[in-house]
């Protein structure tokens, strides 16, 4: 059998070895406490499961959706934006529902890109905007994000010639998996240069709803001249714990969400419509939501920096996100002290090199585990580990 070059263009899957040390930690009957993957631990609020039981008992809900999405869901879409950020959005033209933020990325490239084409794609960053670019059959650009620049890229240092041929750029604040947000005026200039050198802005605003110590993060649309230029992706998923609901919406410029349309209907057949209405009841009744668990997520930090400190790793303080990203001790690469973190504690933490070359020399503690599960993997790492071990 022989799979398509595109497929064998994709790099290989950089957390093998890792799944590979777990499973048999595991086998050997190693309770081993995973802070790899960021998955909310808690369920899907009651308003939301409850209004999924309405409307899957209402037989309209049953048949093929439109891809358009049914108009109560776009509306209360319109409606959030418009509370929570300010922004204004025609429902009609100017918001599509997408099954999930993944699907949505991944499909973007399909509908964007050619072969000679480039995808401008932070590194380290969310995979899908290095790799859809490559099953597309074009090319992403990674574009370093650097401490020392807030790990916002600096955008004078992109290669001119990959910068003539990109129809892409994907940014993503707050940021996975840095833990970054955005400094004041990075997305004036974000829209500058997008007209300067015609591309597409892909904001991906997967985490505007997890944030700490009274930080609000802004939509990439609240910039002026943002709608011109560019498109926001939100999701569901983390801020109202419904991961497995796959729900998310692209938002912005009307001719490239009609571009965005006009692929999809060659792909799937839109969202359930019981899903489309308890989603809307989650944006419509659920303001709560996010806060609360921008709350639980804020004390993990807390523990997990308190933690981290203690055994000699120095951590900036993220004010937003699921996910600590701290610096690897000095003598290690991500994957050694990441097999050295489980080895010894019996703990996963994912290696920053995964998420791009300049990951490398971090690695990702994800703040989804339990109270208890997370006090006790940081007792575990104090235990086994100290600078240098
Ligand atoms: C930056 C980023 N974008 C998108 C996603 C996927 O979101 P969704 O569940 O909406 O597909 C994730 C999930 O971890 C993410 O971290």
């Amino acid at each position: 059998m022989r799979v398509s070059a595109r497929l064998d263009r994709l790099p290989p899957y950089l957390f093998a070895e890792l799944e590979r040390k777990i499973a048999a930690k595991r086998a050997a009957g190693v309770d081993v406490i995973s802070l790899g993957i960021g998955d909310p631990d808690t369920p899907t609020p009651g308003l939301v499961v409850g209004a999924l039981a309405g409307a899957v008992a209402d037989p309209g809900t049953h048949q093929y959706p439109s891809n358009r999405g049914r108009p109560e869901l776009r509306e209360a879409l319109a409606r959030f934006y418009e509370r929570r950020f300010g922004v204004e959005l025609d429902p009609d033209t100017e918001i599509l529902p997408a099954l999930g933020a993944k699907e949505c990325i991944f499909n973007l490239n399909l509908a964007f890109l050619d072969p000679g084409t480039v995808a401008l794609a932070a590194d380290p960053g969310y995979p899908v905007y290095a790799g859809g670019p490559l099953l597309a059959g074009a090319e992403a650009e990674l574009m370093p994000l650097l401490p020392e620049r807030g790990f916002t890229p600096d955008l004078q240092a992109i290669p001119q010639d990959a910068l003539g041929r990109a129809r892409l750029m994907y940014l993503n604040y707050p940021n996975n998996p840095t833990g970054a947000v955005v400094p004041p005026g990075f997305f004036d200039e974000v829209v500058a240069f997008a007209q300067e050198h015609d591309f597409l802005v892909v904001h991906d605003a997967s985490y505007t709803e997890t944030t700490f110590d009274d930080y609000v993060a802004p939509s990439f649309l609240e910039t002026p001249g943002a709608k011109e230029v560019g498109i926001e992706v939100f999701s569901l998923s983390k801020g109202y714990n419904m991961t497995g609901w796959r729900t998310a919406a692209v938002m912005g410029n009307a001719e490239a969400i009609e571009a965005y349309w006009r692929l999809k209907t060659n792909i799937d057949s839109g969202m359930f419509e019981a899903v489309q209405l308890a989603a809307a009841a989650a944006l419509d009744e659920g303001d709560a939501v996010p806060r609360e668990m921008s709350r639980l997520y804020e004390r993990r930090r807390d523990l997990v920096i308190s933690a981290l400190r203690e055994i000699g790793v120095e951590v900036a303080v993220p004010r937003a996100t699921i996910y600590v990203w701290a610096p690897v001790p000095s003598g290690h690469t991500s994957a050694s002290y990441c097999e050295l973190v489980l080895e010894e504690s019996g703990v996963a933490v994912s290696p920053g090199g995964a998420y791009g070359p300049n990951g490398e020399g971090f690695f990702r503690i994800s703040l989804t585990v339990s109270d208890e599960r997370l006090a006790e993997a940081m007792d575990r790492m104090r235990e086994g580990l100290r600078v240098g071990s």
